[in-house]
């Protein structure tokens, strides 16, 4: 039996994830703004580096694999916010883990990432680029540029940046060679807590018209499916892979790209 991180525990995919591992009898060091075995705020360096300290003392410098689900969907007047946790939240945390990681035997890491990388029209380069330098208010600044678009286009950056890195340092002899396979999910509109509040608010016209062919919202238990996979020796030859699972979406709007 393995120890995992989990980010994002206490809700939605992450917690569905956090639950199957449990039953399945790993111990699991949840990280969450409440509800979790490791209290951190992943929108301040300071939580987040509480946040590696603690998951680094409980799971004594060793972790077998780990899962970053926390996120926060497109909220307007968020945009900093949106980027500290989606994108910092993920790279700040798996840089400091990776020695933990590297550990391990076969260390297995899925980051959740989201179709919208492929399904959002005019993403601000210049914000992705400030994104992978870690400069998150000058990211905000630019993504505010973007008027009423700016939510979207903040969560949509924040998934790109987070992505390319992944993929960038999925391949190096850090990552790859130490023997940790990093890959990520994309889901598309999956029903969680994250989901409905978008659905109940402003914004839930916009995300009503989004098309799904499957003509239906995903699950969290769909999801954790195919991260039980991604984190199984079957993802031992999966390096740096985006897996999508969105219904169709992507397939639709991008049928010769992928
Ligand atoms: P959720 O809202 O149910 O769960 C997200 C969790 O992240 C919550 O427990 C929340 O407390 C935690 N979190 C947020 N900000 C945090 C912070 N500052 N510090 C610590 N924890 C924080 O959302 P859901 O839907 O399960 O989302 C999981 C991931 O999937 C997110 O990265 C989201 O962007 C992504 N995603 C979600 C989709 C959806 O339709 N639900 C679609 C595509 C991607």
């Amino acid at each position: 039996m393995g120890i995992f991180l989990v980010t994002g525990s206490a809700s939605g995919m992450g917690a569905q994830t956090a639950q199957r591992l449990r039953a399945e009898g790993h111990r699991v060091i949840g990280v969450d703004r409440a509800d979790a075995e490791v209290v951190a705020d992943l929108s301040t360096p300071e939580g987040r580096q509480r946040a590696i300290d603690e998951v680094l003392g409980s799971c004594d410098g060793v972790l077998d694999g780990a899962v970053l689900a926390a996120g926060l969907g497109p909220k307007p007047g968020a945009e900093r916010t949106i980027v500290e946790v989606n994108v910092l939240g993920v790279t700040e945390l798996l840089t400091g883990l990776r020695p933990a990681l590297a550990k391990s035997e076969k260390a297995k890491v899925v980051v959740i990432g989201s179709n919208s990388t492929t399904s959002t029209p005019l993403v601000p380069r210049r914000a992705i680029r400030q994104l992978l330098r870690g400069d998150t208010e000058g990211a905000a600044r630019t993504l505010r540029r973007r008027g009423p678009l700016s939510a979207p286009a903040a969560y949509a950056a924040s998934k790109l940046a987070v992505s390319y890195w992944c993929r960038r340092e999925a391949v190096s002899a850090a990552w790859a060679g130490a023997g940790i396979r990093l890959n990520l999910l994309a889901p598309g509109p999956v029903l969680t807590p994250l989901l409905r509040g978008q659905l109940a608010s402003g914004t839930g016209k916009q995300v009503r018209s989004f098309p799904v062919p499957a003509r239906e919202y995903g699950t969290p238990e769909q999801i954790d499916e195919w991260i039980a996979v991604m984190l199984s020796p079957a993802a031992d030859f999966m390096v740096g892979s985006v897996i999508t699972v969105d219904g169709g979406t992507e397939a639709l709007l991008r049928p010769r790209d992928w």
